[in-house]
């Protein structure tokens, strides 16, 4: 029954009883993998979005078991819808003391998004947390920063929603609540300080790099990307093809470059994607060769540094110092990983400005 050779090697090797169960359990294992593979599909299988023309290797690889897992905090967004107004409600202005930027919602809107803004921001504190501990009759008051910042952040989020609309609602309606940032906290993850120089052992250029921290990417780049580009509006770039014998005044310098290279890392960690979402590999400086992606993330750029400029740096003596920056006492900032967490787009895309009509427009909502 059993083969020849294997007859003749079992009489020349009788106490060996290793060797062929060490081959039948490959067999057999390799067997019952190959089963299960066929029964239950491929565990790694990938899916890949191309982002370029055929066969520049331009395309974005992903698991497919982590496209098919949801951020676990869209489970947090809220529906609710809004209340149409007749036109005959009293408006918040005309029933509360101190609204400045709500001042056109009915009652009902106006609590509904009140409710909401603590869901979003202080659901352990409650309303607390911005009116303090007195009856519904203080709560016009301006006692606590957590009020004074809130405003301005209503503002923000509206200004963004109604403004950057080309960047919030580039592929289809997504936009942009406190949720987005906030998440339930308090205090959004994902905020940023300037903490340069990192390197207090030595002084200019070289002060500001050579140090793993979060703003590098946890590279020897620079950690000053964000300040110099999200804030102070220096130039992204690295090079253009002149060929530089003599290096003259206005030329890209080897700073910029490595600054550059610390920004694009961290909008690739931002996004969780790789370099290809935005560029043609071949010709990063070259903006004919880019994908739509590029062309959201600039305007992102620029939506970032009007929040951060006209929005939060301007709110850095409302805050208590416990906020402050570590280092210089800076106010918090945010920039593309504030939003995006790690995801290509915020809660995956996930439509979280349809219930909140309020928050969509710096003008009176429109309930449709
Ligand atoms: C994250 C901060 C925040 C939380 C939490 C919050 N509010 Fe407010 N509330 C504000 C801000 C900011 C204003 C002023 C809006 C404006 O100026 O347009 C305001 C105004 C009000 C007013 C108008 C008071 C007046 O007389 O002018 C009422 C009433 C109110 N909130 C009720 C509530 C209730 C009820 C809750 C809890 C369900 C709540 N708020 C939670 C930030 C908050
Ligand atoms: C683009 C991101 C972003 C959005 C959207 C956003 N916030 Fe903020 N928020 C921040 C940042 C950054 C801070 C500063 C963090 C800190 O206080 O240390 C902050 C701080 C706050 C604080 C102060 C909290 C504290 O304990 O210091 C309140 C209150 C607040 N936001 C309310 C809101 C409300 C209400 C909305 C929606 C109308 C909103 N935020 C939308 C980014 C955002
Ligand atoms: C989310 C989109 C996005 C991702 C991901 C991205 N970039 Fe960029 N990149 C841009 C945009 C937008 C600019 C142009 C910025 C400007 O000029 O205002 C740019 C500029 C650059 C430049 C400067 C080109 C010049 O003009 O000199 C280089 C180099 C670059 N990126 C390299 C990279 C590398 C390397 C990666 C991966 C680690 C990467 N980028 C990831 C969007 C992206
Ligand atoms: C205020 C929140 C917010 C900030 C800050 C933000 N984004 Fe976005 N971004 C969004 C939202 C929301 C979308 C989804 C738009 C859609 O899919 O319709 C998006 C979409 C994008 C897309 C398009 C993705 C796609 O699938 O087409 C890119 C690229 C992008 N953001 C890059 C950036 C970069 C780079 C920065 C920082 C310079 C940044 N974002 C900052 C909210 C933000």
């Amino acid at each position: 029954m059993l083969p020849k050779w294997f007859n003749l090697w079992n009489r020349e090797n009788p106490t060996n009883v290793f060797g062929p169960a060490i081959l039948v359990g490959v067999l057999g294992g390799a067997v019952s993998l190959a089963i299960l593979i066929v029964v239950l599909g491929q565990p790694y299988a990938t899916d890949s979005l191309q982002t370029g023309p055929r066969g520049t290797g331009m395309s974005v690889t992903e698991f497919e078991s982590d496209l098919n897992t949801p951020d676990p905090d869209i489970a947090l967004l809220m529906e609710d819808e809004p209340y149409k107004p007749d036109g005959s409600e009293d408006l918040a202005k005309d029933i509360y003391k101190n609204v400045q930027v709500l001042g056109n919602l009915t009652e009902d809107n106006f609590n509904r998004l009140m409710a909401a803004m603590t869901n979003w921001v202080s659901p352990e504190q409650g309303c607390a947390y911005c009116h303090g501990e007195g009856d519904l009759e203080t709560y016009g008051e301006d006692n606590l920063y957590t009020k004074v910042v809130a405003r301005k952040m209503i503002q923000m989020t509206q200004n963004i929603n109604e403004n950057w609309d080309g960047h919030v609602n580039a592929n289809k309606q997504v936009g942009v609540t406190c949720m987005t940032c906030h998440r339930g906290q308090n205090v959004p993850s994902e905020i940023w300080f300037d903490i340069t120089p990192v390197n207090e052992a030595t002084a200019g250029w070289s002060a500001i790099q050579n140090r793993v921290t979060p703003l590098s990417q946890y590279t020897s780049l620079p950690s000053d990307a964000l300040q110099a580009y999200l804030v102070d509006y220096e130039t992204i770039g690295v090079h253009d093809l002149e060929s530089r014998v003599a290096n003259e005044p206005g030329d890209p310098l080897i700073q910029q470059a490595e600054r550059t290279y610390s920004l694009m890392n961290y909008f690739s960690n931002s996004l969780g994607k790789n370099c290809v979402l935005c560029h043609n590999s071949r010709a990063f400086y070259d903006t004919e060769q880019v994908t739509p992606q590029w062309g959201t993330a600039s305007l992102g750029i620029g939506m970032v540094q009007e929040m951060n400029n006209d929005y939060l740096i301007p709110l850095g003596d409302v805050y208590p110092e416990s906020r402050l920056g570590p280092k210089h006492g800076d106010a918090p900032k945010a920039a593309c990983k504030t939003c995006h967490k790690g995801y290509q787009q915020p809660l995956q895309g996930a439509n979280v400005i349809q219930y909140w009509p309020e928050l969509a427009t710096t003008g009176d909502p429109v309930y449709e």
